[in-house]
Order: structure tokens, then sequence, then C-alpha cells
């Protein structure tokens, strides 16, 4: 599975994006040592702060169907700038990956790939800091 790939899943994820108060749909798209891809979209709520990213409903999804090792994440986004996963996400996402590949695609189609290291270099752990 290239990036690109992984990329255009991201996208499709982003078409079921509930995204009406904000207006910021975006898409992401996990895929996990077995193989398996799971996808997700922004879902807000009319109580702004219930609403959930992307990347966590992608992530729970794939946990939820007994997935434990991330290999990589893209996340999409129609905008013209790239939108990176907000940190409480970095959170989450590093409980289920060490070294973890992040393809970020804006609206125009270009892509760039970051690592969840370089966004979250230290990391909340129950037993400390190494
Ligand atoms: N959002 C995500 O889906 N992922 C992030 O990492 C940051 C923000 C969503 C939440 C909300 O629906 C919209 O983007 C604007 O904040």
């Amino acid at each position: 599975m290239s990036n690109i790939e992984l990329v255009e899943k991201a996208r499709q994820a982003l078409e079921a994006a509930y995204a009406v108060y904000s207006g910021f749909p975006v898409g992401a798209a996990c895929l996990w040592s077995s193989g398996l891809i799971t996808l997700g979209c922004n879902i807000e709520n009319a109580s702004y702060g219930l609403t959930m990213c992307a990347e966590r409903v992608a992530l729970f999804t794939g946990v939820a169907q007994g997935e434990r090792h991330l290999r990589a994440l893209a996340v999409a986004v129609v905008g013209a700038e790239f939108a990176v996963p907000c940190g409480a996400c970095l959170q989450v996402l590093a409980e289920w990956a060490t070294e973890l590949p992040i393809c970020l695609a804006k609206g125009s189609g270009e892509l760039r790939v970051t690592y969840l290291q370089e966004l979250l270099p230290v990391v909340f752990k129950i037993d400390g800091i190494k």
C-alpha cells in the first residue's frame, strides 16, 4: 500500500464527514499490520465540544476490530493548507504505534509526509518518560 493509495482512502472517507458547524471536512485512513485499512471522518455535534476528529474515528474503528499495530495514517482535507492531527489525536495515536508515518493531503492534491515522533516528540505514559 503506497502513500498515494492510503491518501485516496482518506479522500473517500471525507465524503462522509459531518462538518455542518465548522465547514471543515476531514478524512482519515489507518493502515494496520494485518493489512486492514479503516476509515474515519470528523463527526460534529450541536454541542461543539462533543465533536470527534476523523483520525480517532479511523483509529478506534481498527482497534474495535482487534487491530493493535498501526503502520501508517493518511489525513485528507479539502482546504488549501495541510492539516496535522490535533494534540489529542497525536496522544491517542501514540498508544498504537512507535514509528508512524503520517501522510497529509490538501485539496489541491499535494502530499506531505511527516512522522508522529516529529509532531509529538514526548508522549504521556503512565510509567513516565524514558
Ligand atoms: N478535526 C479533525 O477531524 N481532526 C483534527 O486533527 C483536527 C480537527 C475536525 C474537528 C472539527 O470537526 C473540524 O476539524 C474543525 O476543527
